[in-house]
């Protein structure tokens, strides 16, 4: 295997950078949503799987989508951007099977190059992926996936070496339905001989988004949206490049919701899909929003304080444990006590100490936490931990008192198109310094 990556300029982050927000309210006007980051940066992964240009439209403009590019450069795949929200992939065909470590280590869906290169290539060779420091994230389900597939894995050094001269279908049956799991053992099957079964797989929207994608471009794959998965394999050749429009991001389109609920007020946010968020807006109907849904996207009206609820983060359709700090949030201006439980990362709470500095009442004990409603927050300097736990930080401001001043921002751009901007659309007093 070849160990030499000419390497792209890695993408700088912007660590100086704060956002400060000034309360504000009630909010009113309309906010679109841009793609979801949770898809587009696995359908630009899979690109790898054929040779030709991909053209994919309503992509956020992001810092991961820029990091992915880089990464996918160093492999072989080329990344222009025509327009806002477009994105040109052209697979040059020379894809060299070595993922760099200072682009792996930047982002977890850096782990979704691992089937396609696999697949595509027969061997590859990848640092440990990084991302959001929110506790251990393992991949022994990708890797026992792919051995069952045929591959041979060895780890030094923090890399992990795959081999399979030809992947073979498999049935495999996950413990539980791992998102990036299903999306790498998925796009390895697309080119493996024979058929692969995935029982248990997961079906969030953006799988299915990976799933569509896919399918136009010659996989054969069914059961899409269902918890089983059946794939059954084609050559590189069989497949073509195609021009696909990203999913929506259900985890803005929360965002946007949940600093309508703090702040007051009434918005259109457009582009959101109701349906990928069914379960989500009816605990938000009970904390007493008032919600509207339409093929256009959510109107949500907040008038006087939402009363508090109890929460459990489950795989979807169940809620997302990337909306749970928003929730937390939200609970801590809500009337009432709410109990929220996390059962995805145990460690994703670290955020709670920074609403508690903005006066929160909240108290964790292993992976629950108990959110007293106080009426206000007080602003006061908090520090971004991680995308989700960045934008709840923003939304605490909206609910605050004074100055929120909020640092780590660059965890923010990781996930978020133009968040200051968005909500300064719709009146909030927000500025990134
Ligand atoms: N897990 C294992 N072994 C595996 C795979 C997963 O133990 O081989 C565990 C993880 O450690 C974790 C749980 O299973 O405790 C969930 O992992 P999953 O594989 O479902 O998540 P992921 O693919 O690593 C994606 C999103 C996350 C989101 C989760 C859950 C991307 C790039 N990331 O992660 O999004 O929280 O699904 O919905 O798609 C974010 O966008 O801020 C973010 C963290």
């Amino acid at each position: 295997m070849s160990t030499s990556v000419e390497h792209s300029p890695v993408v700088q982050r912007d660590d100086d950078a704060s956002i400060v927000v000034r309360g504000g309210g009630p909010l009113s006007g309309t906010v679109e949503v841009p793609g979801a980051k949770n898809s587009v940066l696995k359908l630009m992964a899979a690109t790898i799987l054929c040779d030709g240009a991909f053209e994919l439209t309503n992509v956020p403009d992001i810092a991961d989508v820029a990091i992915m590019g880089d990464l996918l450069a160093a492999i072989g795949v080329d990344m222009v951007r025509p327009a806002a929200g477009e994105v040109v992939l052209d697979n040059t065909g020379r894809i060299t099977p070595v993922a760099p470590f200072e682009l792996v280590e930047r982002i977890r869906a850096s782990i979704n190059v691992l089937g396609p290169l696999l697949a595509r290539c027969g061997e590859v060779r990848l640092s440990m992926p990084g991302g959001d420091d929110f506790g251990a994230r393992p991949i022994d389900m990708h890797v026992a996936g792919l051995e069952a597939m045929g591959a041979e894995f060895t780890f030094a050094d923090g890399d992990l070496e795959a081999r399979a001269d030809r992947l073979h279908g498999a049935d495999i049956t996950f413990d539980f339905p791992s998102v990036g799991a299903t999306e790498n053992l998925m796009t390895a099957a697309v080119l493996a001989d024979g058929v692969t079964t995935i029982d248990n797989a997961a079906r969030e929207p953006e799988i299915i988004d990976l799933c569509e994608f896919l399918v136009a471009m010659g996989a054969r794959i069914d059961g899409i949206g269902t918890s089983t998965l059946r794939i059954e394999g084609v050559t590189s050749a069989e497949l073509a490049p195609v021009r696909h429009r990203t999913v929506p991001d259900r985890i803005q389109a929360a965002t946007y919701l949940a600093a309508c609920c703090v702040a007051g007020g009434e918005i259109d946010v457009v582009g959101a899909r109701g349906d990928h968020m069914a379960m989500l807006l009816d605990r938000f109907g009970d904390m007493g929003l008032e919600l509207t849904t339409s093929d256009s996207g959510i109107h949500v009206a907040a008038r006087g304080r939402s009363r508090s609820i109890d929460v459990a983060t489950l795989p979807y359709p169940g809620i997302a444990t990337d909306y749970k700090p928003l929730i937390i949030t939200m609970l801590a201006v809500a009337d009432g006590v709410g109990i929220v439980t996390e059962n995805l990362y145990p460690g994703r709470f670290r955020y709670v100490e920074e609403l508690q500095r903005l006066g929160a009442d909240v108290r964790t004990s292993g992976h629950h936490a108990v959110v007293r409603g106080v009426a206000r927050l007080s602003g006061a300097p908090v520090r971004a931990h991680d995308i989700r736990a960045g934008a709840a930080m923003v939304v605490a401001g909206l609910a605050a008192e004074g100055e929120t001043r909020i640092s780590g921002v660059h965890h923010i751009d990781r996930g978020y198109d133009d968040l200051v901007g968005r909500l300064r659309s719709v009146g909030a007093a927000i500025d990134r310094t």
